[in-house]
């Protein structure tokens, strides 16, 4: 990024969280903070389209060999939420979106009837853009060939929160190799300045389905994760980094 970019980013970035409909705490109308977020915005989306036709030409690791495109990421490109999953699964790697089989559905449903949006408002993505044969978890050098690009969509799209979903996520994003959702959710965690809530993939909650006591606990801690980042979502819980 240029300097002068980066600059206008900065910018975009102050006026964006000043300007208020009432109360002028910046001196500028709403129609320039506007202007400016539409410089920034189209700079987010136009970037990330730079990013995703690289990553579709990536041959990093082996998982390039095995697949049949890449899954880069959907949503929003200004979203304050993003939620990071593993690495496509055969769906997703047949229709190239993230989260559109049945972890998807579990996926869509979290968001659409939990936190009451629409699944394009916020931004879904992988660790891993291209399918680990047989849905088996990525190994440590993909994920490190990989993940360069998970943290430059980050850098671009900068939400105000993410949720990691399972262990893989929480691992690359909080840099812990051994990584347990059951030990790392029900708190904040911090990728850079982002604030970071960890909660169980929603494979797992479609795997519970015949075990309805353990489907029940499940859900429930995913909510009261869900919970939580609606608070950050709604000002009403500012985590300190
Ligand atoms: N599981 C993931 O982690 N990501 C997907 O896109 C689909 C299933």
């Amino acid at each position: 990024m240029d300097q002068f970019q980066a600059i206008i980013n900065d910018v975009c970035e102050l006026v964006r969280r000043h300007a208020h409909p009432r109360r002028n705490t910046i001196a500028v109308s709403q129609e320039v903070a506007a202007l400016l977020d539409a410089i920034k915005t189209s700079d987010t989306a136009s970037r990330l389209d730079d990013l995703s036709k690289q990553v579709a030409g990536c041959t990093k690791c082996e998982l390039s060999k095995g697949r049949t495109q890449t899954v880069f990421g959907t949503g929003n490109t200004r979203a304050e939420l993003v939620f990071v999953g593993e690495g496509p699964g055969a769906e997703e790697d047949r229709q190239g979106i993230p989260f559109v089989g049945d972890a998807g559905q579990m996926l869509t449903s979290i968001i659409e009837r939990g936190i009451k949006v629409k699944r394009e408002d916020v931004y879904i993505c992988n660790v891993v853009k291209c399918r680990p044969p047989g849905n088996r978890n990525p190994k440590p050098d993909e994920m490190a060939a990989c993940e360069p690009y998970l943290f430059q969509q980050l850098e671009l799209i900068r939400p105000k929160v993410i949720c990691a979903l399972g262990a893989t996520a929480a691992s690359c994003l909080l840099r812990l190799p051994e990584a347990r959702v059951g030990q790392l959710r029900g708190k904040w965690h911090w990728y850079k300045d982002i604030p970071v809530r960890v909660t169980y993939h929603p494979s797992y909650l479609v795997r519970q389905k015949n075990e309805p006591d353990k489907l029940q606990d499940a859900k429930a801690k995913v909510w009261a994760d869900i919970r939580a980042v609606i608070r950050v979502l709604n000002g009403e819980e500012p985590p300190e980094p």
